[in-house]
């Protein structure tokens, strides 16, 4: 990561963001002009820019047609916007090839695709599968499924006591019976940043295929499938700027051309016969059905806003955040902020508040027009790790600036006053 990376001006990058500008409770017929949104809750879904939105205005004005099947005019456009889509997406995650990149509805659909496909074909009982205390439950659902249908045994690396994989205990789990390795690149609820090279080479000595659930760190850090040495990595367009309902699987070729389809439909076969079928080629084999177009080509517009602003700019800026509502956080008394130490974490910060529910830290927040998520985030395993039930989870983007990181530090501190008054 190249620290000197020039810094990002988010005030002229808001610009950009037409909702950053809508004021929070505003209700014109009484008069009140509400608040200014401060928006901290880029790790559950981020904002568009512009030319986001205009993509999709652009689809359906000028190029919307059904892909792949049409002979005619207009479907030989929309497949080419659609395609070169994928090109972006298969540029963004530096694949070394078009047919690896294969539209899912996002990480969740992704992961199931594998789990489903890969799982069921090359699984049986017996093998392992190595998860991580740090999991979404996007990865790790889909392997207590698995377990159910064909069952597997699932492992999981233990977290030490700053929200780290602990990679001596990693090495112990690790056998001939291991078939796959699936972890996160970026915990949600900790922001811990997982050593993913280090993971995948350690799995590759003992012969296992690799997952990366990139949801959380695709829009924030570089992800390259290559350097990294990925079987598979998944992530979702609505976190990096792009619609929701749109995300992406790299799979590795000789992976994918190995696994059979996920769901079966137009678009995904070769011949169809009354009793049977033959699978069509990569990528579309696993596209069965009318795909997302308009938010595949919405997120080719995402990708290229991201490489405008510049994954370094963003990432330099984010730790700049971070660092400031560490430290205003840590002056207020009560605060617990469960994460890993700044250099080896995103721009998440989950915490909780002595005697306080994290729901009524949030509702106070919510008062100033300070928007962040309260919960078990969808990783209740990794909570009762933490022997915490809920947490409060401010997270940042690049859009974010350190006047907002103040106002909401100092909220935090006058819900800490208000609630121990009581
Ligand atoms: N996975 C999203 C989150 O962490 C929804 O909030």
């Amino acid at each position: 990561m190249n620290h000197a990376a020039p810094p990002l001006d988010p005030v002229k990058l808001r610009e950009d963001f037409p909702i950053l500008s809508v004021r929070v409770g505003a209700d014109p017929a009484r008069g009140d002009e509400g608040v200014p949104l401060v928006y901290l809750d880029n790790a559950a879904t981020t904002q568009r820019p512009r030319s986001v939105i205009q993509s999709l205005v652009n689809v359906y004005e000028q190029s919307y047609s059904n892909v792949h099947r049409g002979a005619h005019w207009l479907s030989g456009l929309s497949t080419a916007g659609y395609n070169a889509a994928r090109e972006k997406v298969q540029e963004f995650v530096n694949a070394a090839h078009f047919e690896e990149i294969i539209f899912t509805r996002g990480t969740t659909e992704a992961i199931n695709l594998v789990a489903r496909s890969w799982g069921d074909r090359f699984c049986q009982a017996g093998d392992e599968i190595v998860l991580t205390e740090l999991e979404h439950h996007a990865n790790l659902v889909p392997w207590q499924q698995l377990a159910e249908r064909v069952g597997v045994k699932l492992r999981t690396i233990p977290i030490d006591d700053r929200c780290q994989l602990d990679l001596e205990q990693f090495d112990k789990l690790l056998s001939p019976r291991t078939k796959l390795v699936s972890f996160t690149a970026t915990s949600n609820v900790t922001g811990t940043i997982t050593p993913v090279v280090e993971i995948i080479a350690r799995a590759r000595r003992v012969g296992a295929v690799t997952l990366v659930d990139a949801a959380q760190s695709a829009p924030h850090l570089p992800t390259d499938v290559r350097a990294w040495g990925a079987d598979f990595v998944a992530l979702s367009g609505h976190k990096m700027l792009g619609p929701s309902g749109i995300g992406a699987l790299y799979g590795r070729r000789e992976l994918l051309a190995s696994m059979p389809p996920f769901l079966g439909g137009g678009g995904m076969i070769d011949r169809v016969w009354a009793d049977h079928f033959t699978p069509g080629d990569l990528p579309y084999r696993f596209e069965a059905g009318t795909p997302a177009i308009a938010p595949a080509v919405g997120l080719g517009a995402a990708i290229d806003y991201l490489n405008y602003v510049g994954l370094d700019a963003i990432h330099a800026h984010e730790q700049l955040l971070t660092a400031r509502a560490h430290e205003l956080l840590a002056d207020i008394p009560g605060v617990k902020i469960w994460g890993p130490p700044l250099e080896h974490k995103a721009g998440i910060v989950g915490f909780t508040l002595d005697g306080v529910h994290p729901n009524d830290i949030a509702e106070v927040l919510d008062q100033d027009g300070i928007a962040v998520r309260a919960g078990h985030h969808c990783a209740m395993p990794l909570h009762q790790r933490l022997g915490v039930e809920f947490t409060v989870r401010a997270s940042f983007y690049f859009y974010n600036t350190l006047a907002e990181v103040e106002q909401f530090a100092k909220t935090v501190a006058h819900a800490q006053r208000l609630f121990r008054k009581r």
